[in-house]
């Protein structure tokens, strides 16, 4: 049998980083005597430069029907001033797919303590972010008086409590399935849309009673991260806050190039992402780390594929390519056995290691 995979490599180095990762996919699939094969689409600015918009329809429809979706990143100055921006084929594919819940785990791995900016880091969390609702999508938002003296821009703020049991009973799941204390991150000490987060969340805690809950404001949750990661097991907060804290945490790794993604809705179906972005400073050089996209294809094989054993397979090259040694430049400290390659020397070792 062969599993599709939808591949959208996107702008910047999600074309170099997506490359990587389904070769990886491709060798750990083998290993475990399955197939898997790539149909290719156009997302961002690479749809707009081929005329087309940043989510063309056949794409959207492709995606309705696919289980799994691999993308890169979308965006870069190219299209600043584009209407609509490279970011909004993302956001619609999200929307569209209804993938309310983006798992973002987070982690330093072994070996590379050095690289954390921590002096003793442990970190070992999963960020459960909200990604269809909040400031991302509420209407109404829009720009008033655009070129007059004083323009006026606004976006809004809301959450409905179904959009936010969901997402509470994914994190409660994770937080069950991983043995840990759930935090739920938010600003209930000003915002109205945070109280009826809070109030749902002590709600949906009744049918968790073995999992810990606390509740912990946004701005000192970003403190606590920085000087005291290791309290933090599974972190579930709304679209925005959950966008910033992910890439501190991505920081708090040593690098947002390790950090992998999974956007879930309620089945099986997912769109799988490296959480670092197009970086378009250095793409086309064969320097960017392709471990998030790597990481972000074991997820795909775990959850869309229910292949768990392939899953295993690529987290543990990753981990003894890492152990051998083995950096790209954002991981390179020039420490005694280190040796610094390229994104596509790292994936063949990978692949190596996978086989
Ligand atoms: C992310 C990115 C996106 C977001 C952008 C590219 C729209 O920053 O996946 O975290 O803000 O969600
Ligand atoms: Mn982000």
């Amino acid at each position: 049998m062969s599993e599709e995979i939808l591949r959208l490599a996107g702008d910047g180095i999600g074309p170099e980083v997506i490359d990587a990762a389904s070769r990886v996919i491709t060798a750990a699939a083998e290993a475990e005597g399955f197939t898997v094969h790539f149909v290719d689409g156009l997302i961002g600015g690479a749809a707009i430069d081929a005329g087309e918009p940043p989510l063309p329809p056949s794409v959207a429809a492709r995606a309705r029907d696919s289980q799994a979706i691999l993308l890169g990143a979308v965006g870069g100055p190219r299209w600043e001033n584009h209407r609509p921006r490279p970011e909004s084929g993302l956001l619609t594919l999200r929307q569209e797919l209804g993938l309310f819940a983006n798992l973002r785990p987070v982690r330093v791995f072994p070996g590379l303590e050095a690289v954390s900016p921590l002096k003793a880091p442990r970190v070992d969390l999963v960020i459960v972010r909200e990604l269809t609702g909040g400031l991302y999508y509420g209407q109404p938002r829009g720009l008033n008086d655009p070129d007059g003296p004083d323009p006026e821009a606004f976006e809004t703020l809301r959450y409905r409590r179904s959009e936010i049991v969901r997402i509470v009973r994914t994190a409660f799941e994770l937080a069950r399935s991983r043995g840990q204390a759930l935090t739920s991150v938010d600003k209930a000490n000003v915002l109205e849309s945070s109280r009826l987060w809070r109030r749902t969340v002590d709600e949906v805690a009744a049918e968790y009673p073995d999992v810990v809950v606390h509740h912990q404001l946004v701005d000192s949750a970003a403190a606590l991260l920085v000087t005291d990661p290791g309290r933090f097991g599974v972190m579930v907060t709304e679209n925005l806050f959950g966008d910033i804290l992910s890439d501190l945490a991505g920081g708090l790794a040593g690098s947002l190039g390790l950090c992998p993604s999974a956007s879930l809705g309620s089945g099986r179906q997912g769109l799988y992402e490296p959480v670092h972005g197009s970086a378009p400073d250095i793409a086309g050089q064969d320097v960017a780390n392709p471990l998030g996209a790597i990481l972000s294809g074991a997820m795909l094989l775990r959850h869309s594929f229910g292949r768990p054993e392939a899953a295993d397979r690529i987290e543990r090259a990753v981990e003894r390519a890492l152990a051998e040694g083995w950096r790209t430049a954002d991981l390179y400290t020039g420490r005694p056995g280190e040796r610094r390659v390229g994104c596509r020397a790292l994936a063949d070792r990978i692949c190596a290691l996978v086989a």
